[in-house]
């Protein structure tokens, strides 16, 4: 890394914190090749948790595996910045307590909803993980299996419940989760819940166990698509493994 000296002589900045006299700091500036230099994404399997009984579950695929539908930047500051940062910070609220050996649905389910760092991580942690699962390179298309007659029976055809889905997802004020659930009498319903709530949760509205969960924050797709949430919720169509979604719903 170069170094360059810079000379601050801000004539304000010295006056307030510099008592008058001029002051010299060594800072590291990237050369133009590091600046036009590709950013080194790594790989899931570099994600690890810092501690604790969670663990991250890794990736099905590269960063760049979900290419076009879902960009390799994208893919790799949700895992490796924002799903980490859950998974860390779960760990450190239940170090200690009864529940650090829980699974994550069992936490889920006995959580206070008014212990917001619980509710929060428990569920950030739990979401992504499913998130990722349901995805895979070269998926999408119309579902298989058990889930496309339950699809099929309940909202008459594919078409139709992915314009509710995409419907709830738009409609979601704010950041939180679109949601496919198998309710206890095995029905299925599309519910959202808001930040990182799930259908796992007492304070749901609608309860029952997630097969499909797309993430609507921001950070999910704004590199891509900027505002167009619905471009997202479209290209999240193009990735679903329905073989994955059929074994959750076993
Ligand atoms: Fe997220």
């Amino acid at each position: 890394m170069k170094k360059t000296i810079v000379l601050m002589a801000s004539v304000a900045m010295i006056a307030t914190a510099c008592k008058n006299k001029e002051e010299v700091y060594e800072v590291d500036v990237p050369s133009r090749e590091q600046a036009d230099a590709p950013f080194e994404l790594g790989s899931p399997s570099d994600v690890k948790a810092e501690k604790g009984s969670f663990q991250m579950l890794g990736l099905n695929y590269e960063y760049n595996g979900l290419e076009p539908h879902m960009d390799a930047l994208t893919v790799a500051t949700h895992y490796g910045k924002h799903h980490l940062g859950y998974c860390n910070k779960l760990n450190e609220t239940v170090a200690g307590t009864d529940l650090e050996n829980l699974s994550i649905e069992e936490v889920l389910a006995k959580l206070d909803v008014n212990n917001a760092t619980l509710r929060n991580n428990a569920g950030g942690y739990y979401n992504h993980n499913l998130f990722w699962e349901i995805l895979g390179a070269k998926k999408g298309g119309n579902p298989t299996g058990k889930i496309a007659e339950k699809i099929n029976a309940q909202f008459g055809s594919f078409d139709n419940f992915k314009a509710e889905f995409k419907k709830a997802g738009t409609g979601v004020f704010g950041s939180g989760w679109v949601w496919l659930v198998v309710k206890d009498d095995q029905s299925l319903a599309i519910t959202t819940t808001a930040n990182q709530d799930n259908p796992l949760m007492s304070n749901a509205t609608i309860k029952g166990t997630p097969i499909i969960g797309l993430d609507v924050w921001e950070h999910a797709y704004y590199l891509k698509h900027k505002n167009k949430r619905a471009d997202y919720i479209d290209a999240f169509f193009d990735l679903l493994d329905w073989g994955k979604i059929n074994e959750k719903l076993q």
